[in-house]
């Protein structure tokens, strides 16, 4: 391949989103990634929680090129062979009753908001419990509903104004929570663990809080599992770890191993808020991204994978540790099965380059974390081979100064509402 004009054209005609390195990735196999040159990586990034299968996974190639040569699109006004069969197993292994599907998790969010609300308008015949909240620290996605319950200011400023009525609580702690949850508030989201917010799991007391709050009120509890579920924690969804179950679940990433799929799962109450016309999707649950979705629970399934997370991700979390006994730039390992941050002393950024560098994919999330979102095949060799050469990019990498600790969402927001009426 011509990586040299690839990347010309990169440059020339894509718009400035994304800051990327100078290489050009071609072709994977299991849990390692080949760029132009054929240089090998170990990919403990997984396109962003979204390989769970690695890459090139058998079952899902098969899944495809049968799929592709039969039916790639029918449009929603007509049934398909695997959307009815495809929510059946969301449903089983979530515990919720009906799906609707999407084709990303942006979108995923989108239609779970707008749940809560029709179901809350219906309830109330028309009355404005409108309000939500989300956390500090939240990321649920790009579009403009997402945008809204995402807390960080550097994403949702310049595209002022968002939604009304949105709060922030800060997370784990339930006296805000409390103070912030009236009888106007239709829906509270959270992630289970926060991804973008840098891997930071949700307390059980502050969920069981939520649960009661949104109960009390009759609320939607959204949790959105875009990034942390599907059996990325060693349990199908990371909710499960707590006793009640939410209203509503967003997710998307590793459903259909990197064709554009997303789903929300709602409560029998909730999803009978949505009557034909109310919402729909072109592409959504197409028949080649629900027939891929079903190859990949089922391998899930087959190869025991959520064993594997649990067991690959204990050998991961205990030499993560042992890292943190050599090297005084890490602050703390968070995080669980195999979504798992190192929180560093300083910037993220020099030591994803030199992994890089190293034949190592990561990536830096909130600045000072270092984010490992492998695929769910990891053997335990690879475990080995991904901590040696993390030992190496900790000992090579010049310590920058300590950079100062980022800011909570909350207070980032006041500083921007302080420049913004400074400017004014
Ligand atoms: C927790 C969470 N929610 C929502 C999204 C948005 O998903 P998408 O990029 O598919 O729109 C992401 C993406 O990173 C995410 O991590």
């Amino acid at each position: 391949m011509n990586a040299g004009a690839a990347l010309r054209a990169a440059h020339r005609y894509l718009m400035n989103t994304y800051r990327r390195p100078q290489l050009v990735f071609t072709r994977g196999r299991g849990c390692y990634i080949y760029d132009h040159r054929g240089r090998r990586y170990l990919d403990f990034l997984g396109g962003i929680a979204v390989n769970a299968l690695g890459h090139a996974h058998p079952a899902v190639v098969r899944a495809l090129r049968r799929q592709a040569a039969r039916a790639i699109h029918v449009s929603n006004l007509y049934h398909n062979e695997f959307q009815g069969p495809l929510a059946e197993q969301l449903a089983a292994c979530s515990g919720m009753d009906r799906v609707f599907f999407t084709n990303s998790g942006s979108e995923a969010v989108e239609t779970a908001l707008k749940l809560a609300r029709a179901y809350a308008k219906q309830k109330t015949n028309g009355a404005s419990r409108v309000r939500l909240l989300a956390l500090d620290g939240a990321f649920h996605g790009r579009t403009f509903g997402a945008l809204t319950v995402t807390a960080a200011a550097k994403y949702r400023d310049p595209f002022a104004p968002l939604l009304p009525e949105v709060t922030f609580v800060r997370l784990n702690d339930v006296a805000d929570l409390e103070a912030k949850f009236d009888a106007r508030v239709c829906a509270l989201i959270l992630e289970p663990i926060q991804g973008e917010g840098g891997i930071q799991p949700v307390s059980e007391a502050f969920y069981s809080r939520a649960r009661q709050l949104c109960t009390a009120h009759d609320a939607a509890l959204i949790v959105d599992e875009i990034q942390c579920g599907l059996g990325r924690t060693g349990r199908w969804f990371a909710y499960q770890k707590f006793p009640e179950r939410p209203d509503l679940v967003t997710v998307a990433k590793p459903l259909a191993a990197g064709l554009p799929l997303g789903a929300v799962l709602a409560r029998e109450n909730f999803a009978a808020a949505f009557t034909p016309g109310l919402h729909g999707s072109t592409f959504g649950g197409g028949p080649l991204a629900c027939a891929v979705a079903l190859a990949v629970l089922r391998t899930i399934q087959r190869e025991r994978l959520l064993e594997n997370v649990r067991a690959r991700g204990a050998e991961l979390l205990a030499g993560l540790h042992e890292l943190a006994r050599r090297f005084r730039c890490i602050r703390e390992i968070r995080g669980e099965g195999l979504m798992l941050g190192i929180e560093l002393e300083t910037d993220a950024a020099p030591y994803v380059e030199r992994a890089l560098a190293r034949g190592l994919l990561v990536n830096a999330t909130h600045e000072r974390v270092l984010r490992l979102l492998p695929p769910y095949i990891l053997t335990a060799a690879q475990v080995r081979t991904f901590l040696d050469r993390l030992a190496d990019v900790l000992a090579r990498t010049p310590r920058a100064k300590p950079s100062r600790p980022t800011p909570s969402p909350a207070v980032a927001r006041a500083v921007s509402r302080a420049a913004r009426a400074a400017a004014h």
